[in-house]
């Protein structure tokens, strides 16, 4: 039922960060290297994250709310995130997609942000506008590295594993921004306290489907399951398999189903076991090479910390068209 009070938590993305352990060695240094000298929360809550700001040292401390229940200044920082010179933002947006909003009945509370943009989450419209400052670290949605908003501004994307909310179980990455326009090739990537590479790294790893075999999706004759989401157990990764051996029950695969499926391939019955054979393949060596940050985060982590991953449909079909080729041309070569 939605009362007034989760009305309000979930259309102000009242989630509050109560935990620290999203502060990394090098967000320390980044905040050290700036100079700023003032911590600044435009989307202040509860106040947890300037308190976590106390103990680095700042001079001063700003926060501002819509909530003016809060006690801070009244601002709405979805419209406009006043600069403030020699600052550095450090806040928690609120997130709330387009189409969680519709689902949640609360559309009208959030109708005149995105009536202004053409993002599909809120979180992005609110670090569109703590970008007016020149320095601010961020704490948003994980999906924000595969989603098309603008890097160039960030100095880092940092994947936090942990579990950040008391809350909520949105998995999280940590971006770091500064005044300067950059290249994507000096764009920081890390997981943990762990650098793993360059954004353009990443970037030229992301598998775009070449549409030149008939693949589909979501079809009750097809030949090879999918499941397209790690299980907590990680012995029971996503996993490309012939139908009769996947623990879940096909006949409730739907159009929507993006979880299991079932995938229908122009490929002779005896290319079958091959094709499922090289998708593993290079399915594992995707994962292996992009540490998984091309992969859209899923709820909760698996059973030895790491955080679960979905395959969207996209990728899986690239892999599917390569290990397509692989299996037909060794099919020929054995041939000869
Ligand atoms: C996710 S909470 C984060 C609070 C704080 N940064 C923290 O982590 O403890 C988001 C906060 O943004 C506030 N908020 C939501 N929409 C806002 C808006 N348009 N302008 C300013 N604040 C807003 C909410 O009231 C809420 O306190």
């Amino acid at each position: 039922m939605n009362t007034d009070t989760s009305i309000k938590k979930r259309s102000l993305g009242q989630f509050f960060t109560r935990n620290d352990f999203w502060i990394k060695e090098h967000i320390l240094n980044f905040i050290r290297t700036s100079g700023t000298t003032i911590a600044y929360d435009p989307f202040a809550g509860s106040g947890d994250l300037l308190k976590v700001a106390r103990e680095m040292g700042f001079e001063k401390y700003e926060g501002l709310d819509v909530d003016s229940s809060l006690g801070w200044g009244f601002n709405d920082s979805l419209l406009n995130v006043p600069k403030i010179s020699g600052s550095i933002i450090i806040t928690n947006p609120p997130y709330l997609t387009n189409y969680s909003a519709k689902r949640r009945g609360i559309y009208s509370a959030v109708e005149k942000y995105f009536s202004t943009c053409d993002y599909d989450d809120l979180y992005q419209l609110a670090i569109e506008k703590c970008l007016q400052n020149d320095f601010g670290i961020i704490i948003v949605p994980e999906t924000f590295i595969n989603s098309g908003f603008p890097k160039n501004r960030l100095v880092s994307i940092t994947i936090i594993e942990d579990q950040l909310f008391l809350d909520t179980e949105n998995p999280v990455c940590v971006i770091c921004f500064d005044n300067k326009i950059k290249p994507y090739g000096k764009i920081k990537v890390y997981k943990g306290n762990e650098f793993i590479g360059y954004l353009d790294y990443f970037e030229k790893l992301r598998r775009i489907p070449r549409r030149n075999r008939y693949i589909k999706f979501n079809s009750l004759e097809g030949q090879i399951a999918l499941r397209a989401v790690d299980t907590t157990n990680p012995y029971k990764p996503i996993l490309f398999m012939k139908p009769s051996e996947i623990d879940y029950d096909l006949r409730g695969i739907k159009h929507s189903s993006r979880l299991i499926t079932l995938i229908e391939i122009g490929a002779d019955f005896d290319l079958i076991d091959k094709i499922i054979e090289y998708s593993n393949n290079l399915l594992f060596d995707f994962r292996k090479k992009t540490r998984d940050v091309l992969l859209s985060p899923f709820k909760g982590n698996k059973k030895n910390g790491e955080r679960r991953r979905r395959l969207d449909y996209m990728t899986a079909r690239a892999i599917l068209e390569d290990a397509y080729d692989l299996a037909s041309n060794s099919a020929k070569t054995n041939l000869l």
